[in-house]
């Protein structure tokens, strides 16, 4: 959601500003605008949608200034215009403002008792004038910041920049996360890593409750944090190595066709970080793994949720763990009961979903251990779990989450073939197995990934339907969620995931032969149920696609004779652990062109943010 930028230099900052808010586009937004000080006095340009009308205004009205904030702004208080884009400002003071100020509603009252004169309606105003108010009272910037912040509740983070103070920004971090950056002769904000890349390579990052004043004396730059006690402390410096090439597009139209492209290397990446092939056996961050625990608990929204479905079908098959799976937003306001025995697994490929996040913290004021599967290494959930294992997909840009996904796959399989050794659930040869098909995943994929004609060939007719509907069964079925996923995120297309086997209790009765319905169907211990599922919807006139191997695809060609299927799309063999994500790459893909064909933002969806850090 929301993005920010500031930075603090010798030269002009208006372009670099842009350039920075342009590495935040992935993250969604609907305005833009930076602000900076021009002759000590404070000058913005604003834009309603995307930013290349920002731009646009920047070089009709050029912003000068060695000093500036920018955002990109996903509405949360008032619509998307330009008059509630940020930076919110007056004479005296800009801020932007990732999150939500909670009780924003009685201090705007008691602002306006007091003479504050409203522009826009975004809860951000407040700060901006309980900030004025302060330095009307005497207060220094820093000061002024500080009671405010006191008096402001909610999840944030915040930039700002003063009137007269041509050399220092302050920001502020409570919930959402913030980095700073520091160069020889220069200073910066980012709301992540990936909008301070190519500029500086040491960052820190700021902790809950910190206020961080950035200044540039001639030409030293100086940070000072004080943390949510008032007290001057120093955060460690973190190397990033977050590189230019690894958020560009590259030779693709799309981030999410390069990411999806990148999965041999970032699966084969994820594999070797967690086991060795060779001598079958397991890396420190598995090992460490090493608390009693008597049953799991998975807790993830979205595309995370689904990778911890397939993961309770593994750990109960093949380790014999009792798993619940539970979507944050639902678990944090149950009364879940703890027991202290429980081992909570948390996957997230941002580390900063506000709901995974709240269900973290409920689990560990129950005294629960924590072990969060994350990619972005200094993510708010990584930094307060017991335990992390980091996905090494590498930033991912596309909103919509492929490499991520199949990377929280493969470091599930693992966690669960470690379970699986040693509660002694899985015999010898099945553990040789299941590391030979691990070795063998990317090199399948690869294969997959260079056959990609067809799924091209079938977006063509995809991209004409309105609804669609997605069937699998076993660890398969969490894939049908997540293929109807896809689909509508990106494509705007209707679209439903089930368990083949529910289809009789109500979906059966959508069939007709302007439903595609698409299945995921490996030649694995539920297939023969599935086939038959297939008979009952291709008998309603369904135009059926099926993903299977080379064995089912010899079976559904016999038994469908009659009632042909639209499309058979063979794949290579799988097993239990590897068909989930192998069977993942065909829905990721047939989304990705069916959205390409109907023209959408294929990697900036409408509505959708990239990390959701609001409720
Ligand atoms: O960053 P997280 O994995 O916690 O995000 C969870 C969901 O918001 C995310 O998976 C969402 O569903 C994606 N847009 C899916 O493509």
């Amino acid at each position: 959601m929301c993005g920010i930028i500031g930075i603090i230099s010798q030269s002009n900052v208006s372009i670099r500003l842009l350039e920075g808010l342009k590495r935040l586009e992935y993250r969604g937004y609907d305005s833009a605008g930076i602000a900076t000080i021009t002759d000590g006095g404070i000058d913005r340009r604003r834009a309603e949608g995307k930013l290349e009308k920002l731009i646009d205004v920047v070089n009709d009205h050029p912003l000068e200034g060695h000093i500036g904030i920018g955002h990109t702004r996903w509405a949360t208080h008032g619509g998307v215009t330009k008059s509630n884009a940020h930076p919110m400002a007056n004479e005296t003071v800009a801020v932007v403002h990732n999150g939500i100020i909670e009780n924003f509603a009685s201090l705007k009252e008691n602002l306006i008792k007091r003479g504050a004169v409203f522009t826009s309606d975004t809860d951000t105003e407040v700060v901006m004038h309980i900030v004025t108010f302060h330095m009307q009272e005497g207060l220094t910037p820093f000061k002024a910041v500080q009671k405010a912040l006191s008096q402001i509740k909610g999840a944030f983070a915040l930039a700002f920049l003063f009137k007269n103070h041509d050399n220092m920004l302050i920001a502020a971090r409570r919930g959402s996360p913030l980095v700073l950056g520091m160069t020889e002769s220069e200073l910066f904000i980012g709301s992540d890593a990936i909008a301070l890349a190519s500029w500086v390579k040491t960052l820190c990052y700021l902790e809950e409750g910190d206020i961080a004043t950035l200044t540039l004396n001639d030409t030293t730059p100086e940070i000072i944090i004080s943390d949510a006690d008032g007290e001057i402390v120093q955060r460690p410096l973190r190397q990033t190595n977050i590189t230019v090439d690894a958020i560009s597009k590259g030779a693709f139209t799309h981030y999410m066709l390069k990411e999806i492209f990148e999965q041999p290397l970032t699966i084969s990446d994820t594999l070797q970080s967690l086991i060795s092939i060779e001598d079958e056996s397991f890396h420190s961050p598995l090992l460490a793994l090493n608390k009693p625990f008597s049953k799991i608990r998975i807790i993830a929204c979205g595309t995370s949720y689904y990778a911890g479905m397939v993961a309770k079908y593994w750990f109960e098959k093949l380790a014999h763990i009792h798993v619940d799976v539970e979507i944050a937003s639902e678990f944090r306001y149950r009364t879940p009961v703890f027991d202290g025995q429980t081992l909570n697994l948390f996957i997230t490929q941002s580390g900063e979903t506000i709901d995974t996040m709240a269900a973290l913290t409920l689990v560990k004021q129950n005294n629960e251990t924590c072990l969060s599967i994350v990619n972005v290494s200094e993510s708010s959930i990584a930094r307060a779990s017991d335990f992390v294992i980091h996905t090494m997909a590498g930033p991912e840009i596309g909103v919509a989450s492929t490499k991520a996904f199949t990377a929280q796959l493969v470091v599930l399989a693992a966690i669960c073939l470690k379970f699986a050794k040693e509660r002694c659930t899985i015999s010898e040869t099945e553990w040789t197995q299941y590391f030979q098909s691990f070795a063998k995943l990317p090199g399948c994929i690869s294969e997959l990934l260079r056959n990609d004609g067809i799924y091209h060939q079938l977006a063509t007719h995809l991209c004409q339907v309105h609804h669609a509907l997605y069937l699998g069964r076993g660890v398969n079925f969490p894939i049908a969620l997540e293929g109807a996923l896809k689909l509508k995120e990106i494509s705007y297309i209707h679209a439903e995931g089930y368990p083949a086997g529910e289809l009789k209790h109500g979906p059966i009765a959508l069939i007709d032969p302007k439903m595609p319905v698409i299945v995921l169907a490996p030649h694995d211990e539920w297939f023969e149920k599935t086939l038959s599922n297939v008979q009952e919807v291709l008998a309603r006139g369904a135009k059926v696609i099926i993903f299977s191997d080379e064995k089912g695809t010899k079976q559904i060609i016999e038994q469908t004779k009659t009632m042909k299927c639209l499309e058979i799309v063979t794949l290579p063999e799988s097993n239990i652990l590897t068909a989930p994500i192998l069977f993942t790459l065909p829905i990721q893909l047939l989304a990705y062109y069916t959205a390409h064909m109907k023209g959408t933002d294929v990697d900036q969806p409408r509505n959708l943010a990239k990390s959701v850090t609001v409720e």
